[in-house]
């Protein structure tokens, strides 16, 4: 009878696993909710954002962006019962409006919407959809749970104690944060009026992902640039000429110009417009992306 009770029991346990193991690329593992808080905090869910998480599992990451800060998005799985599971969940939670799942295949799910993307998935699997990553509106921000997007440095990125995660020794889990960035690598044209003259500036940007390498003239003589930033669709740098007089630079890029800020230390801003004379191709659309040394998967 004992016998027969704990095999009952050892099968009740496999088919379990089964269920959580077997669906999808990626196997189905929920983020703990204090991981799921961290990171919408980490990207700072509003009640205007559009928030996709791309295998989405029970529902937990949209529901929670929906319930605790007003946000909106969807979901989607491949695994059908855990796409009826999560709108139960939305359901429950009474978001069912604003957080919605669909039964459907990341790589083929409209991003456009989105302000912000979820992920819990392989890293592989990440590297499989960065293009469709990069390719989000600049701005846009991603939060992934334990794996990077290959050699895309991450903006910021923290480890947390995780003591409900159902994998792993550690019972940490990493969260990692990027902000899209937009494309300005090329060479850019504006002229720089003071007291005694206007000159003209040439700066060349160089890009790989959202760091930049960025020289630039006066007149043809090399002029230095420090902190140069790119955050999104917004750029700042800092010129400082051979005199010692500086200029901090602020602007977005509209088509092929930058729009912006100019201002002289210890002066008030002025506006700022330069021009792109010869477009560049950012370094990480050049190259594939290159696969992580270490995929320290522990799903
Ligand atoms: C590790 S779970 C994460 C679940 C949920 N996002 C969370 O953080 O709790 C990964 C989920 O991605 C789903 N998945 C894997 N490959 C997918 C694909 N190509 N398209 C959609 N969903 C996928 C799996 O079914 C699984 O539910």
């Amino acid at each position: 009878m004992h016998v027969r009770i704990l095999l009952i029991i050892a099968m009740l346990f496999a088919s379990a696993r089964i269920w959580s193991q077997d669906f999808g690329d990626t196997p189905y593992v929920q983020t703990p909710q204090n991981v799921v808080d961290a990171m919408l905090e980490t990207a700072r869910v509003k009640r205007d954002d559009y928030v996709i998480d791309l295998g989405s599992g029970d529902g937990r990451m949209v529901i929670t962006a929906a319930k605790k800060h007003g946000a909106q998005g969807f979901g989607v799985d491949l695994d059908r019962r855990l796409v009826n599971l999560a709108n139960i969940n939305a359901r429950k939670a009474g978001v069912a409006e604003r957080a919605k799942f669909y039964a459907q295949d990341l790589f083929e799910t409209d991003l456009s919407r989105a302000s912000v993307v979820t992920l819990y998935l392989l890293p592989e699997v990440n590297i499989m959809a960065s293009s469709k990553l990069l390719a989000l509106r600049p701005g846009t921000r991603i939060v992934s749970h334990d794996y990077g997007i290959g050699d895309w440095t991450p903006d910021s990125e923290y480890e947390i104690d995780a003591p409900n995660k159902p994998v792993g020794r550690s019972k940490m889990s990493k969260v990692l944060y990027w902000i899209v960035p937009d494309h300005v690598a090329g060479r850019w044209m504006w002229l720089l009026a003071r007291s005694t003259a206007t000159h003209q500036v040439t700066m060349l940007i160089q890009q790989n992902y959202q760091k930049l390498d960025v020289k630039a003239e006066l007149d043809g003589n090399p002029v230095q640039v420090e902190q140069a930033q790119l955050i999104g669709k917004q750029l700042s740098f800092k010129l400082t000429l051979s005199t010692g007089e500086q200029f901090v630079y602020s602007g977005e890029r509209v088509n092929n110009a930058f729009e912006g800020s100019q201002t002289q230390s210890g002066q008030d801003a002025k506006p700022w417009s330069a021009v792109r004379v010869e477009m560049a191709v950012p370094m990480h659309v050049l190259k594939p992306m290159e696969s992580p040394r270490e995929l320290g998967v522990n799903f």
